[in-house]
């Protein structure tokens, strides 16, 4: 696997590939669920590129980024294995050159949830996605459910501005106990990382009650809060049940609808997510 860092050399590359060309983006400190989405394009297309940037533009002010954790040898041992061509990572300064100025803002999706406690979060992850789909001119660009919302801000971009580009939705994947995959996991301590489980539990109820045919949204979120509750080292930060297209709070019964949750565990802000019914 070959590793660039300017967008000349990544060009370099593209111009004049034949056949398909699938993009994984990514900031780094890669895990099993990265390796999902890399393997996944692998297997659909003839040249896979990634990318690793910790974006400072979704991060907003007192977040994480930096400390954002990083291991660019690590993250290359990774993808290589995974069955990745390229590897992107750029500098801060070659994606943001002094008088950079666009933005693109992806409209109601982005308003709830993530982007209520995140302000200006899915505007930063629209403008770079938008940015690596210009540079790197993929037909495919692969992304988890675990982000579901984000997901959805990238489909509704792409749709809203005609880009050429295919996205493709991959299975959240987690580990043994549940708990979903995430670069922020590296900053739980032991006890934390016993306590994590606990979002993939209050999922998993929240889903029993659904296929016992319960469809009163209070009812399921009241249920992810009292199991969550009974966690002390879980600090919640929402507990929704959503329409899964607009990401809207569920006031009356619907035939599917997204179970989501951000949760505080020690220094880690954790998401997870369960789509219920046919959404
Ligand atoms: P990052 O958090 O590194 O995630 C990169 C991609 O991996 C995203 O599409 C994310 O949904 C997916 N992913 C993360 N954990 C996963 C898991 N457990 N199972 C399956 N897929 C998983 O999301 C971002 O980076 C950034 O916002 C980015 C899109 C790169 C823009 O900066």
């Amino acid at each position: 696997m070959r590793t660039v860092t300017t967008i000349a050399a990544a060009r370099e590359w593209r111009n004049g590939l034949g056949g398909r060309v699938g993009l994984v983006p990514t900031m780094g400190y890669l895990h099993a669920g990265h390796g999902s989405l890399v393997r996944r394009a692998r297997g659909e297309c003839q040249h896979v590129v990634a990318t690793v940037f910790v974006n400072p533009t979704q991060f907003g002010a007192g977040e994480d980024l930096a400390r954002y954790p990083r291991d660019l040898a690590r993250d290359q041992a990774l993808l290589g294995g995974a069955g990745c061509d390229v590897l992107f990572a750029p500098r801060v300064s070659e994606v943001y050159p002094p008088g950079f100025e666009t933005a693109v803002d992806a409209g109601s999706v982005s308003s709830p949830l993530e982007g209520e406690r995140r302000p200006g979060h899915f505007r930063g992850v629209a403008t770079v996605v938008l940015k690596l789909f210009g540079m790197l001119q993929p037909q495919r660009a692969y992304f988890g459910r675990k982000d579901a919302q984000q997901l959805a801000v990238i489909r509704r971009m792409v749709r809203d501005l005609d880009v050429p580009v295919e996205v493709v939705g991959c299975p959240t994947v987690r580990e043994a106990d549940g708990l979903a995959m995430s670069s922020r996991n590296a900053y739980l301590d032991a006890e934390e990382r016993r306590a994590a489980p606990v979002l993939f539990r209050a999922l998993m109820r929240a889903q029993a009650l659904w296929d016992a045919g319960s469809r009163d949204p209070e009812g399921l979120r009241q249920v992810m809060r009292a199991t969550l509750a009974v966690e002390p080292r879980a600090r919640v930060d929402y507990v929704s049940v959503a329409d899964p297209l607009t990401f809207h709070e569920l006031a009356a019964p619907a035939g599917s609808a997204l179970a989501s949750l951000a949760v505080f565990i020690g220094k880690a802000r954790l998401i997870d997510n369960v789509a219920l019914g046919e959404g």
